[in-house]
């Protein structure tokens, strides 16, 4: 049996705010699994009880703590108009006490609805722009940044989607508490399915697994870009972390258990298709489990065509990790 407290113990050095309710809860999908005749469960991510809940908040735990030991007044990053990394990070900030400045790309409302809606609820400046290119939304942080430094300020400024050493630890605790559940219940999960996106939730989880020595396979479903360069963004995160962490690990070794799949991404980042529209119906109409059409409802459309097409076997139990993002559905 594999031990999860060499997963707390790694997680748990790591200090945190502990704005998250963890463990989220974990159940099965009753209907999915009598429909597809195989067990699927569902880690429910989407309930990590701060700020609407979603894997944000997981690495937010540990970002916002480090800002705080730094000494900053203030937090810069940047997302899309709908991000919902955006909308955690404003809302852990401010109960810290700390200024939030996202730069969202994408072009202003005329009606703030979802995620942005709640960005300015806890008070968080917004700069938007219409580029999409990384180095040119990197820049105006740079401006933002200096800006408040000028003015006195000491500005902490977060990768993407929090995908860093500090962050992606969050996802280190997850997999420890899916080894814990499995142990409790006597469920052998065998594979995890997880939207892949900035990369730093499947690189935690990776992490977890090399660490802990868990046997089973963590499918990241590509949201953003093609498999060959996610896999290379997993791969490099996640064996930056385990450095962070003082494990040592061949590279090819940290390749091997980075699998992901982007037949579901459909025309890109943001970009609906069939297959996401009927996952995000179908959990809702069949289990009352709202998603979302940019990250779940991508992972959910693989997880629901690897059982159609019998991937998993009737005595497997797979794992969806439900990250969140339903917000999006009030966009
Ligand atoms: C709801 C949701 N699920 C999944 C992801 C992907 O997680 P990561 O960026 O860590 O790959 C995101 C990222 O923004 C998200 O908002």
């Amino acid at each position: 049996m594999v031990d999860p407290e060499i997963l707390f113990g790694v997680s748990g050095s790591v200090p945190s705010c502990g704005f998250s309710v963890l463990p989220t809860p974990l159940h099965l999908l009753p209907v999915l699994t009598d429909l597809y005749g195989t067990r699927l469960w569902c880690k429910r991510d989407d309930m990590t009880g701060f700020a609407f809940g979603g894997n944000k908040s997981r690495k937010l735990d540990y970002l916002i703590r480090d800002a705080m030991e730094r000494g900053c007044d203030s937090i810069v990053t940047f997302g899309s108009v709908q991000s919902n990394w955006c909308r955690i990070a404003s809302a852990a900030a401010a109960v810290k006490g700390l200024d939030a400045y996202l730069i969202l790309s994408g072009s202003e409302p005329v009606v703030p609805g979802g995620n942005l809606l709640l960005d300015r609820l806890v008070g968080a400046s917004v700069e938007f722009t219409e580029s999409e290119k990384e180095s040119e939304i990197l820049d105006l942080c740079s401006r933002q940044i200096e800006k408040l430094r000028n003015d006195g300020g000491n500005p902490y400024f977060m990768a993407v989607g929090g995908s860093d050493n500090i962050g992606s630890t969050g996802y280190i605790k997850a997999m420890g508490e899916i080894i814990s559940y499995g142990n409790e219940r006597g469920v052998d999960f065998s594979r995890i399915f997880v939207a892949s996106g900035s990369a730093g939730t499947q690189a935690g989880l990776v992490a977890g697994k090399l660490i802990s020595g868990w046997q089973g396979d963590i499918t990241g479903v590509s949201v953003a870009r093609q498999a060959v360069e996610q896999r290379e963004k997993v791969s490099a995160i996640a064996a930056a972390l385990l450095r962070f962490h003082n494990y040592e690990f061949a590279r090819e070794e940290v390749e091997k258990a980075v699998i992901v799949d982007d037949n579901y991404l459909g025309a890109g980042y943001r970009v609906n298709t069939p297959e996401c529209e009927e996952a995000v119906t179908r959990f809702a109409r069949s289990e009352g489990v709202f998603l979302d059409y940019v990250y779940t409802g991508k992972a959910a459309a693989a997880l629901l065509d690897y059982s159609a097409r019998g991937a998993f076997a009737r005595e497997e139990d797979t794992l969806f990790i439900h990250t969140g993002g339903a917000i999006q559905l009030f966009e």
